[in-house]
């Protein structure tokens, strides 16, 4: 069953490092072979987190500068469909891994033909994840993004959220968002990541309060040395042990969406 997961939440409470942790797992027990990272985020997270150093215009905001300012200085014939441009720099966009592929979608600049852009580009991710088992999306808090881009498609909406009441509010607007959008996921799913045992009970009865029945609590994922390390010295978070405490936590919560 194809799956497309994406990871959001407050700014800093563990997106990219629960989406690469997730990554792992998938890799580690091959749930799945064909396996497509986007990370939506400007500042390239995924890539930091791994290791990998990925120039602007390797990403698609900078094929698509290219692509604006070839259309606005006239070097591209007005009859050339555009969207046949747009997708075609999306494929050549994608960075293959040894077992993944990665897609950093980088900072868009100006607006204007922007919209048309996105548009395209929804339509372009939509189908190209169709030709993956799983689409891990790592995406910046606000949700507009989605339905821009990914939004009718994707499976299970993971909401991160550390021990604060920021991160907890977050994950509250975040569902009212996903309501006002009327953005449909088939599961939502809280992740609460650097919880102290004491204060894990604060969480379950946030979700409990909200009463809804298509929000469960993923569960939790303890803070860990070995990942500040890993982070701090520029390591790749793929290559944290195997016994790792944390990670083990990640493998047992992770198997109840795959
Ligand atoms: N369980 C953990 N144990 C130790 N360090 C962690 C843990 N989770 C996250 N961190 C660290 O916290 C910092 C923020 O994590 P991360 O980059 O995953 O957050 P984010 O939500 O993706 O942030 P942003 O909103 O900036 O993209 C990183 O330095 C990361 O190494
Ligand atoms: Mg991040």
């Amino acid at each position: 069953m194809k799956k497309i997961i994406a990871f959001s939440g407050k700014g800093g409470v563990g997106k990219t490092t629960s989406l690469v942790l997730f990554l792992k797992y998938i890799i580690d027990t091959k749930k799945a072979e064909d396996i497509l990272v986007i990370d939506s985020d400007p500042d390239a997270n995924v890539a930091d987190v791994i290791g990998e150093e990925i120039k602007f215009c390797d990403t698609l905001g900078g094929k698509m500068k290219v692509l604006k300012d070839k259309i606005q200085g006239f070097k591209i014939s007005p009859n050339t469909p555009k969207n046949q441009l747009i997708e075609s720099d999306v494929y050549n966009c994608l960075i293959e891994m040894d077992e993944f592929d990665l897609l950093e979608m980088g900072r868009q600049e100006g607006e204007g033909c922007y919209c048309f852009v996105n548009d395209v580009l929804k339509k372009v991710i939509d189908s190209l994840s169709k030709n993956y088992e799983i689409t891990l999306l790592d995406s910046p808090a606000g949700l507009e993004h989605f339905a821009r881009k990914t939004g009718r498609d994707v499976t299970d909406l993971v909401i991160v959220t550390d021990p604060s009441k920021m991160g907890i509010h977050t994950m509250k607007r975040i569902l009212e968002i996903t309501d006002e959008l009327k953005l449909q996921f088939e599961n939502f799913w809280v992740l609460g990541n650097r919880f102290p045992d004491d204060l894990k009970e604060v969480l379950e009865r946030e979700i409990d309060k909200l009463d809804r029945d298509n929000l469960k609590l993923l569960g939790f994922i303890s803070n860990n040395d070995e990942i500040s390390k890993l982070n701090l010295m520029d390591g790749n978070l793929l290559e944290l042990s195997p016994n790792n405490t944390s990670y083990q936590e990640a493998k047992k919560i992770f198997a109840k969406i795959i």
